[in-house]
């Protein structure tokens, strides 16, 4: 196939993900568009000979919700596409097999996919430091592959791990960042909020469809959003085990 344009998707709370999508795509051509799923974004359809990326993270073993109602606004006429999950060193669970299906619902067919590692957005002590120098390789050796296939016509369609009885799981949620004394209301938190979770009006408030992908901890130069204390200490146990190991990079082509 003849690459006319490359389109990526991202959703990226706190920029892992992103820089994982940017490798892959440099590796699949030098220049590419991306279409911000943090944002609201308009609802399109893709032209033929273009190869549309997506990358998400991973929310308690799924795709973030946000993530799969922003894609489902695209629509495409069996384009080739890339479906990739970054997760935090604990498990992708089902997510790449639900980005693949919501991929497939919309008209793509998934000709390649990958599951990275990135440091845990919660507890940054796990996988801290990640995507590392040899991840940012496999990426970008991924997206050369990608290149490849798509160049020798190979439309073949990849399988994926997962059990597709994800659909009837709960989706995870329920942890919330809260402001702190440190706060001088300066709203970039409100600003940056992918579902406007933070009123501009108050930033110290957080609403309930707060979806805790730690966007305004990670953007706050004043420190002045966290998740309560318990909860930190809880998921800090919780997750002890996804300290300890060392998970690495799957591509599925
Ligand atoms: C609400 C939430 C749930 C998460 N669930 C998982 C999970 O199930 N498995 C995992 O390994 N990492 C999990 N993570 C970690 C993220 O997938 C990981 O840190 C990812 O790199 C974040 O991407 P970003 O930097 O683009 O925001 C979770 C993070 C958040 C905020």
């Amino acid at each position: 196939m003849n690459i006319k344009k490359v389109v990526q998707l991202v959703f990226s709370p706190t920029g892992t993900t992103q820089r994982i999508a940017d490798r892959i795509c440099d590796g699949i051509s030098d220049k590419h568009i991306t279409i911000d799923l943090s944002c609201n974004v308009k609802e399109q359809t893709f032209e033929s000979e273009t190869v549309i990326i997506v990358t998400v993270p991973v929310f308690s073993g799924r795709v973030p919700n946000i993530a799969i109602e922003r894609i489902l606004k695209m629509k495409a006429n069996g384009n080739p596409a890339i479906a990739v999950v970054v997760y935090g060193n604990r498990a992708y669970d089902d997510a790449l097999l639900e980005l693949k299906d919501t991929l497939n619902q919309i008209g793509c067919k998934v000709i390649a996919g990958g599951a990275f590692v990135a440091e845990h957005s919660i507890v940054r002590e796990i996988a801290t430091g990640r995507p590392n120098k040899n991840d940012l390789q496999t990426a970008f050796d991924f997206g050369k592959n990608i290149a490849e296939k798509l160049n020798g016509n190979d439309m073949r369609e990849v399988e994926v791990p997962g059990n597709p009885d994800y659909k009837n799981k709960k989706s995870g949620g329920g942890i919330s960042p809260k402001a702190n004394n440190a706060c001088i209301v300066c709203g970039e938190c409100a600003k940056s909020c992918p579902v406007g979770a933070v009123p501009k009006s108050d930033p110290k408030k957080t609403l309930k469809n707060c979806i805790g992908c730690m966007r305004c901890v990670s953007v706050c130069s004043h420190h002045a959003r966290a998740l309560p204390k318990p909860i930190t200490f809880l998921l800090g146990a919780v997750l002890s085990s996804a300290k300890k190991k060392i998970c690495e990079p799957e591509i599925f082509i």
